[in-house]
């Protein structure tokens, strides 16, 4: 296990890189409607994130990863593709962004509708909101990981819905992965302890079927094998002495 513990320095840092992220999500909110392609916001956020940022969008050659933001419609979990599908109404994605800002990652990732929603598609989405935020409460001196997981699973499957075990949230800073991982299901006081100058992501996939997956030949996109809705969100957190600060709020989420 190799966890960094970030300096106040480093802390402010990633508090840039954070805020970064969020901003790309607060301003492709409204280009998100039917008839644009996924390929076209991956363009627009990729533009954003170089001219306007002036940073790097971390998934853009990671890992031979095509594209610079995740675009995962519907059925697929996570690590979608990019590419020329248009979205149309009842259309429910999740768009990933992380961004490299002065060396340091920001990692956030918000579910968006196209139209209006299906009641399933808006509960899917209300419940894996609610259940990243409770992971996230759990945060503070003292916790530890399996406290997060289990509070995410307790929620989730108390909807009936179910969480998805093969891709997790993780330690982040310099490195865009780094330990720990951080299971969204688990039992309550196993598992690493926290310590103040951690940043992890909570970032639960929550399927509205069985929570198994299935990986695509192109080698990334994760879909739900019984091709159920999925969804997620995501926040970069450090652990602070009194508990925790999220680094990628948006501006409607700020007081300050
Ligand atoms: N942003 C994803 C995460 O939350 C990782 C995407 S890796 C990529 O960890 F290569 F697909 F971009
Ligand atoms: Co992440
Ligand atoms: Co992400």
């Amino acid at each position: 296990m190799n966890v960094t513990i970030k300096t106040p320095e480093e802390q402010d840092k990633m508090r840039t890189a954070g805020r970064l992220a969020a901003s790309v999500l607060d301003m492709i909110g409204e280009r998100v409607r039917a008839g644009v392609s996924t390929a076209e916001l991956d363009r627009i956020c990729h533009d954003y994130i170089v001219n306007t940022l002036d940073a790097v969008p971390a998934p853009l050659n990671y890992r031979g990863f095509p594209k610079s933001i995740c675009t995962s419609i519907n059925h697929v979990v996570c690590h979608g593709i990019p590419g020329e599908r248009l979205l149309k109404n009842g259309d429910v994605l999740n768009l990933d962004i992380t961004v490299i800002k002065d060396g340091f990652h920001g990692d956030t990732s918000r579910m968006f509708f196209v139209g209006k929603p299906q009641v399933l598609a808006e509960r899917l989405a209300r419940v894996a909101y609610e259940g990243m935020w409770l992971g996230i409460e759990e945060l503070g001196p003292g916790a530890r990981l399996g406290d997060i997981g289990h509070t995410i699973q307790v929620h989730v499957e108390k909807n009936r819905f179910s969480v998805v075990r093969e891709y997790c949230g993780h330690g982040i800073g310099r490195g865009f992965h780094e330990d720990p991982q951080v299971l969204h299901y688990g039992e309550r006081d196993t598992g690493m302890e926290l310590i103040p100058g951690m940043t992890i992501t909570v970032e639960p996939m929550v399927n509205a079927g069985k929570r198994h997956v299935k990986l695509l030949n192109d080698g990334w996109t994760v879909v739900t094998k019984d091709h159920s809705l999925s969804a997620q969100w995501e926040h970069t957190v450090l652990v602070t002495e009194s508990g925790y600060e999220v680094l990628t709020l948006g501006d409607n989420d700020r007081s300050t």
